[in-house]
């Protein structure tokens, strides 16, 4: 990788600002001084340096953001913030994007990262990663509803849907409103909001706590963000490689 991309990716500002640093000798490879930030350098095993300290390069960013309502699930908008205009300063790239998707009202689970395969493991239909939501019904869920979805719903447009676990955790007979829990392993569009409506029923809060073994961090208020932790990567199947 080139020595500025580099230096502009581990947060020394664009490649411009890059270039200033580099002009006031302030970067050193191996121990030398250098001024070209077009040079070629290794990411694991130059010593690079910038003002006396060694530079530590992270070619992988994995955040767990709780996402909020009113954003839209994407990388850029003419006309609405996206998940990615949730990250700070210090921690946005361009390359960053979210894995999937939530609809614009739905909050919950999401994870941001600039990894493309760990993304695409994530959401390969064949890996059959489990997502679980928590979810207003407007409506009361009967076991006939459990039993439908348990057998693969037939959801609009005639898609069939893998077996899901549909649980039902309270009913308001006042409201007539039903409080679930839905466990899918797939990711089609609306998917749950096309599942309750193939049973008649409309969903009016949804919420995604878990994907996979990961779960929402209950310390993340609507619109925070961590980075993933070691062990939170290691639940998803990856062992970070920087
Ligand atoms: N299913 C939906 O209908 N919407 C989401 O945002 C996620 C799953």
């Amino acid at each position: 990788m080139r020595l500025d991309k580099l230096l502009s990716h581990s947060g020394f500002g664009s490649r411009k600002e890059v270039k200033q640093l580099l002009k006031k000798k302030l970067v050193t490879l191996n121990g030398h001084q250098v001024k070209d930030g077009k040079i070629n350098v290794s990411e694991t095993t130059d010593q690079i340096s910038v003002d006396g300290q060694p530079v530590s390069y992270q070619a992988y960013f994995y955040y767990l953001l709780h996402k909020p309502k009113g954003v839209i699930s994407a990388t850029e908008d003419t006309s609405h913030r996206t998940v990615v205009d949730l990250l700070s300063k210090e921690d946005y790239r361009p390359d960053i994007f979210p894995v999937g998707r939530l609809d614009k009202d739905t909050t919950g689970l999401l994870l941001l990262t600039n990894d493309g395969d760990f993304s695409h493991n994530l959401l390969s239909p064949k890996k059959h990663v489990s997502k679980c939501y928590a979810a207003t019904i407007n409506g009361i869920v009967t076991a006939a509803d459990c039993q439908n979805f348990a057998e693969g719903a037939t959801i609009s447009g005639g898609d069939i849907c893998q077996p899901a676990l549909l649980e039902v955790l309270s009913v308001n007979q006042e409201k007539q409103t039903s409080d679930i829990k839905v466990t899918i392993t797939e990711g089609k569009y609306h998917q749950v909001k096309r599942m309750f409506e193939s049973v008649g029923k409309q969903v009016t809060e949804l919420h995604r706590e878990t994907m996979g073994r990961l779960t929402l961090d209950p310390s993340l208020a609507p619109g925070q963000y961590r980075e993933l932790t070691e062990a939170e990567l290691m639940l998803l199947g990856l062992e970070r490689a920087n």
